[in-house]
């Protein structure tokens, strides 16, 4: 018999069915009208829904364990319906080497709620060794802001199996502008959304003819859109909740809160996101979780660093916007859960034999305003307070329960890390 069957309303390829999902050693074994298990969790009420990768979290584990560490990032994700994460480079030390690599994994295995990957940060040192480094890390990212550009052609004269993501925002055009900015609008200025388009033209340029897997990160403005469609070659592209949902703009308040790079932009902007979004010309929501302590963000604008927290919102406020507007809720599954997954070749995000058994349990009718002290975060405070979300009751991870009835249940170091299993490389095709 099989070990353990969920029953209830999933939502499959678009279709909410009654089914019966069985699993095996944290595996998807089966998906059928009814099935038996030695243990049988039945959900009446509510529907279930793939859970999400996230594939852009700032842990700040090591070294800025001020801000949010491995424990209170991951557990933050489980109870925002997220079961793998994947963790940026930007510790102390940076994740840069092999030594930091594996000291980040370690720490992972001992302090994570659920499933997480990392990135090795690229630089001068290491991008020529790059193929080294892919059996050790989930993907890699480069932070144009900080890397000489001219690199790129490097680059593309190797041949690496791994993500390659991109924070798009040329160093050279940054430093035209000026830094020093006293409000949002400002800062929008300073970080212009010409800054983003020309690294994205460029570093299509530099790649246009490599095999490499290209995606950028966080998109901002509907300028890098239409660049990003002047090309041919197959990328992938990510959006944020923030820039989805918020504008540059004086009624955000404090608005040292609401700083963060890329700028959020304009309404036009908003309206370009929505629609590539929409269209899956944007093909995934990622947080881009960055949290800061209040204490670093109550100083002057100028001098409180960029970034927003939004791990344990991004699932929440997403489907809450969705169920409002009348959105498909396939294509919010597919940009939060199944795309993200199979971008980085994880076996995760869908619902169908052979996956993890990731999932999460939701009810519709249980809109929820968000308040900062609920949520789970070091830092203890959001960019989203007040508004609404719909959060899991429960969550499951490679078929254990993290979350039950909005209660944790799960383990610290229940996670495990992820990375592509050999011949499942990152994919672009749709
Ligand atoms: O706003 C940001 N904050 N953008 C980044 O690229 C980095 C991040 C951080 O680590 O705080
Ligand atoms: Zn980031």
């Amino acid at each position: 018999m099989i070990e353990k069957v969920v029953e209830g309303k999933f939502l499959i390829d678009g279709k909410i069915i009654h089914c019966c999902v069985g699993i095996e050693r944290g595996t998807i074994v089966d998906v059928k009208k009814s099935l038996d298990g030695e243990t049988k969790i039945r959900f009446p009420r509510g529907l279930i829904l793939p859970s999400a990768v996230d594939v852009h979290v700032h842990l700040r584990d090591p070294g800025l364990t001020h801000k949010e560490d491995f424990s209170t990032g991951t557990l933050s994700a489980a109870f925002g319906g997220v079961s793998c994460v994947i963790d940026m480079p930007n510790t102390k030390p940076p994740t840069v080497d092999k030594e930091s690599c594996k000291e980040k994994i370690s720490i992972g295995e001992r302090k994570s709620y659920v499933d997480f990957g990392i990135y090795l940060g690229v630089n001068e040192n290491n991008i020529k060794k790059l193929r080294d480094f892919e059996g050790l890390v989930t993907g890699f990212k480069i932070y144009l802001p900080d890397f000489d550009i001219t690199l790129l052609g490097e680059l593309s004269k190797l041949k690496v199996k791994r993500v390659l993501a991109f924070h798009a925002e040329e160093k050279r055009c940054i430093e035209k502008f000026g830094k020093k900015s006293e409000n949002l609008i400002e800062h929008a200025k300073t970080r212009a959304s010409v800054c983003e388009k020309t690294a994205v033209e460029k570093v299509l340029k530099e790649m246009e003819k490599t095999d490499f897997h290209i995606h950028f990160c966080h998109i901002s403005s509907s300028i890098s859109l239409y660049a990003l469609s002047q090309f041919k070659k197959k990328v992938s592209v990510g959006v944020t909740p923030h820039h989805l949902l918020f504008k540059a703009s004086r009624s955000l308040t404090p608005q040292s809160y609401y700083k963060v790079n890329p700028p959020l932009r304009t309404s036009l902007d908003q309206e370009a996101l929505w629609e590539a979004l929409l269209s899956g010309e944007i093909d995934i929501i990622e947080s881009d979780h960055a949290p800061h302590t209040t204490d670093e963000k109550e100083v002057d604008f100028s001098e409180a660093p960029s970034g927003i927290p939004g791990v344990e919102t991004m699932y929440p406020v997403m489907l809450y916007v969705f169920l409002m507007k009348g959105y498909p809720l396939e294509r919010l599954v597919s940009a939060l859960c199944s795309r993200p997954a199979r971008l980085f070749g994880l076996k995760k995000g869908r619902i169908a034999k052979g996956m993890d058994a990731d999932f999460i349990v939701v009810d519709l009718k249980k809109v929820k305003k968000i308040m900062a002290d609920r949520l789970h975060y070091k830092c203890g405070w959001t960019p989203f307070e007040g508004m609404k979300g719909i959060f899991p009751t429960d969550l499951f991870v490679r078929g254990e329960r993290i979350i039950e009835d909005e209660e944790l249940v799960g383990d610290r170091g229940f996670g495990r890390f992820v990375k592509p299993r050999e011949g499942e490389e990152s994919c672009t095709e749709k």
